[in-house]
């Protein structure tokens, strides 16, 4: 479990909150100098869970970073947190989401454009509570949210352990192959997507 040495508990009225480019958590109210406070502990604790997502895939270079939020228009991060833990309470997970427009093979191997397709960017759920169902609630949240269901999300560089969790709870497995880093599932171009 992650610990800060300020108290999340402020930034977490609800176990699970949603952070876009203004890096507050989307139950945020408050004046401005609470603002700027909120922004700056959100952004480490961003940073931190980015850090550690990039360490478990053994990544150089961490896919989810506050400046990046910052500069994106159409991502949107999860946070997962325990609010009961220690004294400031733990981040316990980070969901990155956004959408892209990509070139992609479909079935029959013909490249379509496929506008605003959801993508699975960067997870993490620390590793003392991994295979808990917390990865599972807090996909679910960003599902339910975002109004997507998981056959239509593309997933970028999957690890071994995302594919498994695809498996098993929503028996995802078989993939239309890509020339880019992107695994989608049989079924993503069901139901006539956009194509050019
Ligand atoms: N080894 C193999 N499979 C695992 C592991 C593990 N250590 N941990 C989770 N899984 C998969 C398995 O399918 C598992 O089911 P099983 O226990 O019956 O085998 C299933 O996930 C468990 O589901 P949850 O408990 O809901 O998932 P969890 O809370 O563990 O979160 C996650 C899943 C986010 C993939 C987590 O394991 C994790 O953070 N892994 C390390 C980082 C990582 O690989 N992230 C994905 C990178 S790719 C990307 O983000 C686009």
């Amino acid at each position: 479990m992650v610990e800060f040495r300020f108290d999340i508990r402020p930034l977490f009225t609800q176990p699970i909150v949603k952070v876009t480019s203004n890096l507050l958590p989307h139950t945020f109210r408050g004046d401005r100098r609470q603002c700027l406070d909120a922004t700056s502990k959100m952004s480490e604790i961003i940073d931190r869970l980015g850090q550690l997502s990039a360490n478990a895939q053994k990544l150089n270079t961490p896919v989810t970073t506050a400046q990046r939020l910052r500069m994106s228009e159409n991502q949107t991060i999860y946070l997962l947190a325990d609010i009961n833990q220690g004294n400031n309470g733990a981040v316990i997970g980070l969901l990155k989401v956004g959408t892209k427009d990509l070139y992609l093979f479909d079935e029959t191997g013909q490249t379509r454009k496929v506008e605003n397709t959801p993508c699975i960017l960067d997870f993490y759920i620390h590793e003392s509570r991994q295979r808990a169902g917390l990865g599972k609630d807090l996909f679910e949240t960003m599902l339910a949210d975002e109004k997507w269901t998981p056959i239509k999300c593309s997933v970028d560089r999957p690890s071994e352990k995302l594919l498994g969790f695809l498996k098993k709870h929503y028996s995802l497995v078989r993939t239309i192959p890509q020339a880019n880093n992107f695994v989608l599932y049989e079924g993503f171009f069901d139901d006539g997507s956009s194509s050019a």
